[in-house]
């Protein structure tokens, strides 16, 4: 009698525990992303890649991250790269139980769609739909991208319904798997040449089935004290105004002016964007040489250090106790600490969106006309088919170079647009690349 009466009630108990553990899912309605619980979801992002391959594996050093990040105010991480057959339990609860959901690349290194040899086939369809049944699993997975900076040029548009076709196999895939409707994304590089008709282009049509859940850009135009005019997020969010689904800054933080202040958070999460916006992720948690980092494991050591210490790859600690880089680590704190918009609740939210209509082609422009039909699995780009692409524009000015200009976890794509000088001086220093 006692023993069932204590049986009950510890599991009533245990039962109270996982009530109050569970971390709601996050689930994309029009232009807005909502905890399960009807409150709308703000991204207050840290771009995480700490290893190459995969930072989601050793459960003591996010368990380090995740402490760390919540005193910061993060509630979400981006990763570009993890190997969909390694154990991710330990690192996910980590961030869960801090509150912290995660976005992240379905791409690796080798599938990635490659814009000079454009194709999208069998190989790359189930690599990434391996990354998704990996993650699909933990309830603070809140996003998928089917790439990041897959167009970096802007004579690269007709990569474009590849991309399209990538997210339109792997929505059906998630469906077809009945796996949560976790949003399925691209994370573009800012190409002033090409807004916004990349953005509208992946989200057009009139099958939902066939364009992207959200849209994520990578931007770095606001440096130091800029405010919406001078920095051009006026004219971002402009183009943002009416889009159908999330949008949101995928990677931000420019630091061309030091220390970093993080000015342009106040206004993503301020009253002029914060009804069109859905937040933003800032580049990146580690220190690195492309000193865009918040945190760092201890000073940097000589690069052949690595002979000697695991824990050291290129002369960067990537192991140990976070230590806040100073002052960006609690200038991001304080400006986020501030920034807390409600939002909609869900149940007052009823969108009425359209898809935005589908660019036409300009020469020397966008260079995909219209809502043209999605390549099929397999189908690879024909560049001579059309001659659309010797009519490219041929030079990128150097203001449009610095506004895309960043570094890091998923270089390589960065380097096509830069000088071979730049590319050559930067090689010797950006390890990813
Ligand atoms: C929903 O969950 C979030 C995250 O835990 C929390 O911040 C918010 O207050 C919750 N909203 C409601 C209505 O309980
Ligand atoms: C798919 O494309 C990649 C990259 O071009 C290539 O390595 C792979 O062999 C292709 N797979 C198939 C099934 O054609
Ligand atoms: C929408 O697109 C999906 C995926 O390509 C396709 O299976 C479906 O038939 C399309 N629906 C309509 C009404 O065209
Ligand atoms: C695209 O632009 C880049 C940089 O301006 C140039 O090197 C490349 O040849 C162009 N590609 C095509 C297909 O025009």
């Amino acid at each position: 009698m006692f023993s069932k009466v204590l049986a009950t009630a510890g599991l009533i108990a245990s039962l109270a525990i996982n009530t109050v553990n569970a971390i709601p899912t996050i689930e994309a309605v029009g232009a807005k992303f909502f905890y399960s619980n009807g409150t709308q979801y703000y991204i207050k992002g840290i771009a995480y890649q700490l290893t190459e391959a995969d930072p989601l594996i050793d459960t003591t050093q996010c368990q380090l991250d995740a402490v760390s990040m919540e005193a910061l105010g993060a509630n979400a991480i981006r990763v570009y790269h993890v190997d969909p057959s390694a154990d991710h339990t330990g690192c996910m609860k980590a961030f869960a139980d801090a509150g912290i959901y995660l976005f992240v690349d379905l791409e690796t290194f080798n599938t990635a769609i490659d814009p000079d040899h454009t194709t999208w086939n069998q190989t790359m369809y189930e690599a990434y739909a391996k990354v998704m049944d990996n993650f699909q699993a933990f309830e603070n997975t809140a996003g998928f991208f089917i790439g990041n900076e897959v167009i970096a040029l802007d004579n690269q548009s007709l990569a474009a319904p590849y991309i399209k076709a990538a997210a339109r196999d792997l929505k059906a895939y998630r469906n077809s798997k009945n796996y949560r409707s976790i949003p399925v994304g691209y994370s573009a590089a800012d190409i002033a040449q090409l807004r916004p008709m990349l953005q509208n282009y992946l989200a057009c049509g009139n099958n939902a089935s066939e364009s992207i859940d959200m849209f994520g850009l990578n931007a770095y135009e606001w440096c130091g004290n800029n405010n919406l005019q001078t920095s051009g997020y006026d004219i971002l969010n402009q183009y943002a105004t009416g889009y159908n689904i999330p949008i949101f800054f995928s990677e931000t933080g420019c630091n061309t002016v030091q220390p970093r202040t993080f000015e342009d958070q106040s206004a993503i999460f301020g009253p002029v964007m914060n009804g069109i916006w859905s937040g933003a992720i800032i580049y990146e948690w580690i220190e690195e040489t492309n000193n865009y980092g918040l945190i760092s494991y201890g000073p940097s050591a000589a690069a052949t250090a690595v002979a000697t210490n695991t824990n050291i790859v290129a002369g960067i600690s990537r192991t140990g106790t976070p230590l806040p880089v100073t002052p960006d680590y609690s200038n991001l704190q304080a400006q986020w600490a501030t920034l807390t918009p409600t939002g909609t609740a869900s149940s007052a939210y009823t969108p009425s969106l359209s898809p935005p209509a589908c660019p036409t082609s300009t020469a020397g422009g966008w260079l995909v006309n219209g809502d043209v039909a999605l390549p099929s699995l397999g189908q690879t780009l024909s560049t001579d088919a059309s001659g659309a692409t010797a009519t490219a524009t041929a030079t990128t000015s150097s203001a449009q170079s610095t506004a895309t200009k960043k570094s890091g976890s998923n270089g390589g794509k960065e380097i096509a647009g830069m000088s071979a000088g730049l590319v050559g001086v930067m090689l010797g220093f950006m390890y990813w690349l």
